[in-house]
Order: structure tokens, then sequence, then C-alpha cells
């Protein structure tokens, strides 16, 4: 029967797939803890893309021949492998997009503009990534909707008795991160759609962080729309996806606009795209759909759910262990479900200095406000060290993280 954790020795042999992983930095074996920014690629991905340009390079949806053929192909079915992948009900439900910024800048301007007024109001967590928060900030000044922000407890989750009192029939929109790229919290997803649906307001996630590391199925969670980069999931850069339920994507006006998303145009207007080419305007980013197919065909061959597993052992493991450091201030962790990501700070040193330390030592962790500068505030923090972890990253490089953070006390503390 397959364990449903991942054991160290198939760990070391996922390993083998990262050729970066090898790399020496300052001489030292590379510890990559900065996957909440970027993770690394298997070879089977970065193969994919260097195979699809050698043998089916054409643009899509605009030739009869075969590559264009071939290439039309491979990127509608890239649509189809992220549906299954999320348990959305159609490829037509999955739009392509650059990132999950512009995922969710499309659906500010598109269902923000065409369904909201004045009158509306827009509900978001404190804990939301900048790209969640814009967006809105920008609709509020042009058409004057209210946006509200749902706070986090002293415990570092979110705080849903507030929720229940900012969500009123004037919300049209709840917005959540479902994984915080600050703390790691793993938001009680479905408690939060209970509520938005218990107004009618549309419920958007923000799945970012989520998606490379819990099973999802939109169906079952009941979103409106949802969002996700692959390059945070061992995909390429350059390729993200909206899922948006297909009625309202048919009732949603298109966002970008030109070539490949119309039907028809004349000198006096224009008709869209069926779905859900009516929002992928210009040529698209079907070299990294073939990438980002293959990324997922690669998590799909490890299961999610073990991935999940192993990380969350991960967590335990290093919150135990950084709770006994008395030098380091960390962030959350406190109540409820978590990622292996960790904020954190070594008191009296600058992070960025903490970092650069780390980084002579071949370990890459992120230090600064981590684009949630709203949720910094409201922890009283400027910015903060995030080692964040993935299921190719083991106890050992935990260990090495943790005596190189000692030295670096010593040395900015002596
Ligand atoms: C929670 C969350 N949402 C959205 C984003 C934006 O992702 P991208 O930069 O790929 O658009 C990030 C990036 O770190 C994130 O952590």
């Amino acid at each position: 029967m397959e364990q449903l954790q991942l054991s160290q020795s198939e760990i070391e042999k996922i390993r083998e797939d990262f050729p970066i992983l090898n790399r020496k930095i300052n001489d030292k074996q590379l510890i990559y803890l900065d996957n909440a920014a970027t993770t690394q690629k298997p070879l089977s991905v970065i193969e994919s893309m260097s195979e699809f340009l050698k043998k089916s390079n054409a643009n899509i949806h605009r030739a009869i021949h075969i590559l264009s053929y071939e290439a039309t192909l491979a990127y509608e079915n890239a649509h189809k492998i992220v549906a299954k992948f999320i348990g959305a009900k159609s490829f037509r439900e999955i739009v392509f997009v650059r990132n999950a910024t512009e995922a969710l800048n499309l659906i500010a301007h598109s269902f923000g503009e065409r369904f909201l007024t004045s009158s509306d109001e827009v509900v978001l967590t404190i804990m939301e990534h900048h790209s969640n928060i814009v967006p809105w900030l920008i609709l509020r000044d042009k058409i004057g909707i209210k946006v509200k922000f749902i706070k986090t407890k002293e415990d570092g989750t979110l705080d849903y008795d507030e929720a229940e009192k900012l969500i009123t029939k004037r919300t049209k929109l709840l917005g959540v991160i479902q994984a915080s790229n600050v703390l790691g919290t793993v938001n009680n997803i479905l408690r939060l759609r209970d509520l938005a649906k218990s107004v009618n307001a549309k419920f958007l996630v923000d799945g970012a962080q989520s998606l490379p590391h819990i099973p999802i199925n939109v169906s079952d969670l009941g979103c409106d729309f949802f969002v996700a980069s692959a390059h945070k999931m061992v995909g390429p850069t350059g390729i993200g996806f909206l899922y948006a339920k297909r009625e309202l994507l048919e009732e949603m006006p298109p966002f970008l606009t030109g070539g490949d998303m119309i039907r028809e145009v004349t000198v006096d207007g224009a008709t869209w795209n069926e779905l859900p080419f009516k929002f992928e305007a210009g040529t698209p980013a079907f070299t990294e759909a073939v990438g980002f197919a293959e990324a997922i065909k690669y998590l799909q061959n490890i299961k999610i759910e073990r991935i999940l597993n192993y990380e969350k052992t991960l967590e335990k493991y290093i919150l135990e262990k950084l709770k006994t450091m008395s030098f380091i201030e960390f962030y959350g962790h406190q109540k409820g479900e978590h990622l292996a990501l960790f904020s954190f700070n070594i008191k009296g040193v600058h992070p960025h200095d903490a970092a650069s330390f780390l980084n002579s030592f071949g370990i890459a962790v992120r230090s600064g406000n981590h684009c949630a500068q709203p949720l910094m505030n409201h922890l009283k923090i400027e910015n903060a060290l995030r080692a964040s972890f993935y299921f190719y990253n083991t106890n050992n490089e935990a260990e090495k993280l943790f005596s190189t953070l000692e030295e670096a006390n010593k040395f900015f503390n002596r």
C-alpha cells in the first residue's frame, strides 16, 4: 500500500529531479528556502518546454499547418489538465493569464467595473497579498465602493467574529487568501464561504500559496473565483490562471482586448470569442502552458496529499525548534493549520543583514515586507525573514538553517 507520507529516500530521489539543488553558493551547498516567492523546477518541466520549442513551436489558433495544430492542442490540453487538477467542471472555466496578480486585476476590472456600484462593499482580509488589495483600492477610487478588512487576532488567526460583523447585505464580494504568504496560516475557507453565501456575495479565493501544497477542489469549495501562479508550484513563470464559474465568465466583459479574444470585428464594433479565449487576448504563453501542464503531472505523480503530510511533519519539527531559540521572534503558528512557512526576526538584527549572512552560507531566504504591508503594519513589524519550505526540502536543511541562525546571532549580537 502506498504510504501517505513521503519517505526520506523518496525525498532524496525527488531532489535528483531538481538540477538547481546541486548548486554551490559561496562554496556551500545551496539550501533553497524561498519557495513562497517561486519554487524550483524539475527536469521534466524544463525539458517539456524545450521539447515543445524544438518540435512543435508555432502560434496557436491561427493557422492550419500541423505545427499550429499541435501547439493549439497542447495549449488547450493544458487548460483541461488545470481544470481537472482543481475540480473545475470544464476547461472553459480556466482562463490563462500571466500570474495570480493578473487574474486578480482581471476580476477587479471586469467583474468589479461591470457589477459593483458606489453603494457596494468588498471585504478582504488584512492578510492579503498586495495583488488582492491594490486592484480593489483602485476600483474604490474609480467608482466609490467601500473596501473593508477582516483583521487577525493575537494568535495570528483571522478574527471570524469580526468577519461576521463586517460581512453584510452590502457585501458584494469576499476576497480571501487561503494560505498566508507571511504567517503560513491556512484560513478556514469553508467558514468564510458560508459567510459570503449567507449574504449572496461572490467568493474569491487567492490560492497562490495554497494550491502548491493543499489538495483543492473548487467545486467543493464553492468559490466563484480562484487564482494561482504556475511558478509557485514547480511550473514556469509567465503563466497562471483564473478559475471562475462559467455563468460568471459569460456575463463578465473582456479585460484585455485585441487578437484571439474576438469572434468578429467590424469598424463599428466586435463580438467575443467563446470561453476561455474571450479573456486571453493576444499571443498567450503557450510554451509555458506546456510546462505548467507538466508541472501538474509532476505534482500529481507524487500526490498533493503526500506533499501536504510531509510538509506538516516538517512544519511541526521546525516550530518546536524555533520555540527553543530565545533570540528568535517568530510570527503566527500559534493556533490552527499552517504551511511550513515561517516569518521571523533575530532580535536586534535587521532581516536584510541576517539574510545576507545566511546567503554567505548558501541559504536562500526572503527578507522584507513580503508584499503584505497592511498585515505587517497590523502585526507592528516592518520587515521579517521568511523561510518557506517545499517537499524537496529536508530536516537536514532545516538543521543547517537553525545552526546558521545561531551563528548569525552570535555574529551580530556579540
Ligand atoms: C498569496 C499570494 N497571492 C498572490 C501572489 C502574487 O503572485 P504572482 O507574483 O505570481 O502574481 C503572491 C506572490 O507571492 C502570493 O503570495
